[in-house]
């Protein structure tokens, strides 16, 4: 039931010093919003979680103040449109799964925020997925419908290949290949589901410092107590 290995792919933040890549996250989050987020939502990504990471706040206030988000019931208990704010979660393609699924022939596109989380090797994963559309081999024939990639467990998919040259357009004038995207895309939802990674190895080489000075101490102190005793 396991789909093809997802590989290992050389990600700019693998590394134990290393951070994210955040103008990819930008352009990942562009790709998000041009192409993923047609159907599906990332409900626990806020417009104020790309602030500092992706963007300024004040690009991050025009980008939400675009979206015509429901809110409400106002005083007369009725519902409303208003510009979106910095506190508002990404919109939603759909009002609920019933609708995905209606739209989807019956599939339902998950939520991306944890994805990389949820799956095993997820950012890897989601990379080869986004590519790894190829003609069934012979002798599998692929159900109306769904579409083969070997990365996928089971092999059919129900969302389509999604990525095509040039189909994005980068606000940094990146040419958009499909794989940039993917890549993008990928690290776009690393940091989604893992926002506390570079803070987490930044804190991790603090303490490294501080432990390794005081390790110094105590072995210059143990050797000062213990000599006349050797
Ligand atoms: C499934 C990502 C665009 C519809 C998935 C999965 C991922 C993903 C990682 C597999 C989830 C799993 O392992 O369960 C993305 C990304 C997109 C994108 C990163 C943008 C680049 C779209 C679009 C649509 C769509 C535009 C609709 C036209 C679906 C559906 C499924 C799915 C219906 C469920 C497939 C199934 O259960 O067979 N997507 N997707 N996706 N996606 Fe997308």
């Amino acid at each position: 039931e396991h789909g093809l290995d997802s590989g290992a792919w050389p990600w700019s933040h693998s590394g134990l010093l290393d951070s994210y890549d955040h103008a990819s996250i930008r352009r990942g989050y562009q790709v998000y919003k041009q192409v993923c987020a047609a159907c599906h939502s990332m409900q626990y990504i806020h417009f104020r979680d790309l602030v500092g990471v992706a963007y300024t706040e004040e690009e991050a206030k025009a980008m939400a103040a675009e979206e015509e988000i429901m809110d409400g019931p106002n005083d007369e208990g009725e519902m409303f449109e208003r510009p979106g704010r910095l506190s508002d979660p990404l919109p939603a393609p759909y009002a609920n799964e019933q609708a995905a699924r209606y739209a989807n022939g019956g599939a339902y596109p998950p939520d991306l925020s944890l994805i990389c989380a949820a799956r095993p090797n997820g950012t890897n994963y989601v990379f080869s997925l986004l590519l790894g559309y190829k003609e069934p081999p012979a002798g599998i024939s692929v159900r109306e419908g769904l579409h083969y990639n070997p990365y996928f467990p089971g092999g059919a998919i129900a969302m389509p290949r999604m990525l095509a040259d040039g189909g994005v357009e980068y606000d940094d004038g990146t040419p958009s290949s499909s794989s940039q995207q993917s890549k993008d895309v990928s690290t776009f939802l690393a940091w989604a589901a893992a926002p506390e990674h570079d803070e987490r190895k930044l804190v991790g080489v603090k303490a490294l410092t501080v432990i390794g000075i005081m390790w110094c101490f105590a072995l210059y102190q143990k050797r000062l107590k213990w000599a006349p005793l050797k």
